[in-house]
């Protein structure tokens, strides 16, 4: 795993900006795979900037998101796919019917997974997955303990992910319990892999994903079986190794 070393939250956007549009210059269709939460928001004002400045277009991407809430629709703004919509897909020039994201309102959220699993094989396969790291090392809502020949499916969110994730909800209570995620297996075959960590709270967990052992109580620990992942992580975030 290459780590990139960052200054602060807005220089690792940066740096990993100059990933994302790297790999949509260079390729003819590209697939991004991206992730919500507040690590990545940063990259997204990048790439809406680098955009507005004639840098790069998105015409011919497509984006595979890592998760939904089950039970939010679309237009819910707790939803990841209005997140993903009001931070990044509403800004750009990239076509609507190429942002796919596991539909959480699906009235199946099992036949969903399977069909989004369907949907990233059909797109070619995720050519750069943007990851966040959750601070009990899960990558999606894989958490500890989901295996690592795990493929798209529904979890039951643990209760620190709920509390973690409780800022964007009026009340922990309406924090969703269950979520449709990318399975490890299906994240592990994306071809590359940009890992974002900001701040001092994660330090820990990036130590343990550094120094520690690959296991599955600490799921991003399997990054470090594939050999195109690159951890951006600012210096509070390193602070622990
Ligand atoms: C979000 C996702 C999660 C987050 C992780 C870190 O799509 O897949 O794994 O990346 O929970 O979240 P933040 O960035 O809010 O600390």
């Amino acid at each position: 795993m290459e780590i990139i070393r960052a200054n602060h939250y807005d220089d690792m956007s940066k740096k990993a900006c100059e990933q994302v549009v790297d790999q949509v210059r260079h390729s003819d269709k590209p697939v991004l795979g991206l992730a919500t939460g507040s690590t990545p928001e940063g990259l997204y004002g990048q790439l809406i900037d680098q955009y507005h400045e004639g840098n790069v277009s998105f015409q011919h991407v497509t984006t595979c998101n890592l998760d939904e809430y089950v039970g939010l629709t679309a237009d819910d703004p707790n939803s990841y796919r209005y997140y993903m919509n009001d931070k990044l897909f509403n800004h750009i020039d990239l076509p609507r019917e190429n942002a796919f994201l596991p539909r959480g309102d699906a009235a199946d959220p099992e036949q969903e997974c399977r069909d989004y699993e369907t949907l990233i094989q059909q797109a070619g396969q995720v050519d750069l997955q943007i990851l966040g790291l959750g601070l009990n090392g899960h990558i999606g809502f894989n958490e500890p303990g989901t295996s690592f020949d795990s493929r798209t499916h529904v979890v039951a969110l643990d209760e620190s992910t709920r509390e973690a994730n409780a800022r964007f909800f009026p009340t922990l209570d309406d924090v969703p319990k269950r979520a449709i995620t990318m399975g490890i297996d299906t994240i592990m075959e994306s071809k590359k892999m940009v890992l974002l960590v900001s701040g001092e709270k994660k330090a820990h967990a990036v130590n343990q994903l550094v120094n520690g052992e690959v296991t599955e109580a600490f799921p991003a620990s399997v990054l470090k079986r594939h050999p195109n992942v690159v951890l951006i992580a600012d210096e509070g975030a390193r602070s622990h190794l």
